[in-house]
């Protein structure tokens, strides 16, 4: 019981499912003891649209008997299967636990397939079709969902198919991307910064960098501001990928190109969470999906 401070659902729900099964019990030892007063005809003695009659014939008895061995079945499932609340049943058996053995026999099933790239190197491995096609499917099944099915990224989750990369590009740290999780924090700058005013001469400033459309006289005042970002960003807005601080010169935008769109960052700040891997994929599937990633943005050159 994890999910709950304590076990009142546990025992409301465990009572509501004995209830019904008394329920039941009882309704069916009711109806077997009334008896309906029939006449000579064995019909009730009701007449509907003239001469329809209700006649009074007991259930056939497969159907009782069917009735009775839900009852006992249910019973017995409830000893066996978790159902009453958190009782987890005499068989101790769970969804989880099913799952767990499943994902066992696979790894162990797939163990010589990943073996034969245990000695390789991932720049290699990055150059092996089926290596490739192992890694496509380890990424369709659990990064696309936020990376996208081509890999290409969306606002907030970047693009691995490019040569921009926050947090390194070498197949070692994409690895360690993977394996340990990253976690990009950029703090609201906007009281380091200055007024509002401040803020939009900055961003004009930082437009400038990337030789994007902007105000040059906001820029020239912006400039002096810079200094604080240049902290994480580095001299120029290079990027630094020990922080994981994008780089602001070039015209790839992690979260909106736009003026307003680093209006908002400097104000609001943003923490993004790439979720580390590691207990959720073996050391196998990291490393053949580090080379997968890696290979999208270093395609072999000639055959
Ligand atoms: C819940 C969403 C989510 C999932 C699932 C996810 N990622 Fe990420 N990933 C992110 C975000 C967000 C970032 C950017 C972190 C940052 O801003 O510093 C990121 C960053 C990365 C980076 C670093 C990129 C760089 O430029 O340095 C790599 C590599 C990466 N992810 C690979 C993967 C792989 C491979 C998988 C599948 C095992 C995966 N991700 C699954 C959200 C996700
Ligand atoms: C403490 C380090 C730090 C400081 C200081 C900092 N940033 Fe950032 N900034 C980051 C990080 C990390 C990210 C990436 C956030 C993410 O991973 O989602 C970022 C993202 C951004 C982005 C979005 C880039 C994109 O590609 O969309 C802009 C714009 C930006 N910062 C501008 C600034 C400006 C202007 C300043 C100075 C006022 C500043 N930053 C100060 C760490 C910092």
């Amino acid at each position: 019981m994890s999910d709950f401070v304590n076990n009142f659902w546990s025992n409301y729900i465990a009572a509501g499912t004995v209830l019904s099964i008394l329920g039941c019990m009882l309704l069916l030892w009711l109806t077997a003891r009334k008896r309906v007063p029939s006449d000579a005809d064995n019909t009730t003695g009701h007449v509907w649209d003239e001469d329809l009659r209700e006649a009074n014939n007991p259930l056939p008895m497969w159907w009782i008997g069917l009735f009775v061995l839900t009852i006992f079945f249910a019973v017995g499932y409830l000893v066996v299967f978790p159902g009453l609340g958190s009782f987890s049943g005499q068989a101790n058996w769970s969804t989880r636990s099913e799952y767990d053995e499943d994902v066992a026999k696979a790894t162990a099933a797939l163990a010589p397939v990943y073996a034969s790239y245990a000695g390789m190197t991932m720049e290699d491995i990055a150059r092996e079709p089926k290596a490739m096609a192992i890694g496509e499917r380890l990424f369709m099944n659990n990064c696309s969902q936020c990376h996208g099915s081509d890999a290409r990224g969306s606002k907030g989750f970047p693009n691995l198919t490019d040569k921009d990369w926050l947090h390194g590009g070498t197949p070692e740290k994409i690895a360690e991307s993977i394996t340990k999780g990253r976690i990009g924090t950029m703090p609201p700058m906007a009281a380091a910064v200055g007024t509002q005013d401040d803020v939009k001469n900055l961003a004009n400033y930082v437009l400038s960098l990337s030789g994007a459309p902007h105000d040059s006289v906001r820029a020239g005042l912006g400039k002096s501001k810079f200094t604080v970002c240049a902290a994480c960003h580095g001299i120029g807005g290079v990027g630094n990928q020990a922080v994981g601080a994008p780089n602001l010169s070039d015209k790839i935008w992690l979260h909106g190109y736009g003026e307003a769109a680093i209006v908002q960052i400097v104000n609001a700040g943003r923490h993004s969470a790439m979720p580390a891997q590691e207990g959720r994929l073996t050391e196998a599937q990291i490393k053949l999906l580090a080379s997968y990633v890696w290979g999208l943005s270093n395609p072999a050159t000639g055959p």
